[in-house]
């Protein structure tokens, strides 16, 4: 699939507020900081479509992509970040998990990953509870340019490795760098494979 046409909607607090749960919709999940929006700028081969920052916190409401006129991205804050108030974070968390929980036609989540780290509990915790809540979800491991490619692999595996202790069924995983416009072709037709079915 080619993106022929991403622009921005609009920017929500709340869920509900969002468009008219109608078209299929896909979301990007993950730690601050890890690349989330970057992802996005990357899949739809626009440089600034989603805002970007060298500090973590940056995306701070569920922003809507609208692609080829027929389905949505959707660019969500990160979770776990530290240095904001510890409000300010359960605010954020409450908007992913209201979000997470009630949007009826999200089809499917990317939960990203930074390739460098091994396993952490925040983003373990995530995952399990996205399983508990039937929420299908992808990995998708970001900023592969940061070590070489057989170290890449050696730290998806380890980290299916991970899963595979406690997940029957370890969920599909891709290897991106945004950096050098690497990964998005399998993450795209991913999404086609559920546009179409
Ligand atoms: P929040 O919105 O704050 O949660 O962050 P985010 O997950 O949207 O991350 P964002 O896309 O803003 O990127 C954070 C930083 O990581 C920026 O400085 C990006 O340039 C950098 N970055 C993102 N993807 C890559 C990548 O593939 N490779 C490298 N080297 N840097 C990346
Ligand atoms: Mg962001």
């Amino acid at each position: 699939m080619k993106v022929q046409e991403a622009r921005y909607v609009m920017s929500n607090s709340d869920y509900e507020k969002c468009p008219d749960p109608v078209l299929p919709e896909y979301a990007f999940i993950g730690r601050s900081n890890v690349g989330k929006s970057s992802l996005i700028n990357m899949l739809t081969g626009k440089k600034s479509l989603a805002k970007t920052s060298q500090q973590p916190g940056k995306t701070q409401l569920i922003n809507h992509y609208f692609i080829n006129e027929s389905w949505y991205l959707v660019d969500l804050p990160g979770y776990g970040y530290a240095k904001v108030s510890k409000v300010e974070r359960e605010k954020w968390e409450k908007m992913i998990g209201d979000y997470l929980h009630n949007r009826e036609n999200l089809i499917c989540t990317f939960v990203l990953i930074d390739i460098r780290h091994s396993a952490l509990a925040v983003d373990l915790e995530f995952m399990a509870g996205l399983g508990e809540a039937g929420i299908p979800f992808h990995i998708i491991f970001t900023k592969a340019d940061k070590l070489k490619p057989n170290q890449a692999i050696n730290q998806m595996e380890a980290y299916r490795q991970k899963l595979a202790e406690v997940w029957e069924e370890v969920p599909p995983m891709f290897i991106t760098s945004a950096e050098k416009n690497e990964g998005r072709d399998p993450i795209l037709e991913a999404i086609e494979t559920y546009n179409q079915s």
